[in-house]
């Protein structure tokens, strides 16, 4: 019988489960996101002009696209520093989920 009611439970808990990776993403800061892309983007990139420095500026992302004219969003740029498109180093095991959010934040602001 207690296995039963187990079983009726489970397909309410797969919900809850599937739902926590976007409830759980942590909020980026700006602030700190400058940081970051400072002490890791920046090698690469330059924030405030559209110049290309090893990849190209990121200056113009706050209008909705990136340098390759692609749309720039959230889940967008988590894919971009996570596995880095061609010749951009893949970051996923660089920076933390936190570190991630903030920089995101902080290039959408550019
Ligand atoms: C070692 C150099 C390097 C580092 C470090 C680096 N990038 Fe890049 N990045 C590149 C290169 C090269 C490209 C161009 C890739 C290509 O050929 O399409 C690029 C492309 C991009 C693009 C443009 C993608 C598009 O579709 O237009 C974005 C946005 C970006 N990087 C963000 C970041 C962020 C944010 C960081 C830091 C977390 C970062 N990069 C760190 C080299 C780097």
């Amino acid at each position: 019988m207690r296995a039963l009611a187990g079983l009726a439970l489970l397909p309410l808990f797969c919900l809850f489960a599937a739902d926590e990776p976007a409830a759980k993403r942590p909020t980026g800061d700006v602030e700190r996101g400058k940081i970051v892309f400072e002490n890791i983007c920046g090698e690469c990139h330059e924030a405030y002009s559209r110049e290309e420095k090893v990849g190209p500026g990121l200056q113009g992302i706050k209008n909705g696209q990136l340098p390759t004219g692609r749309k720039a969003t959230h889940d967008r740029l988590l894919d971009i520093v996570n596995d880095g498109p061609a010749e951009m180093p893949k970051l996923k095991d660089r920076l933390t989920e936190q570190e991630k959010e903030d920089v995101i934040a902080f290039v959408l602001t550019l």
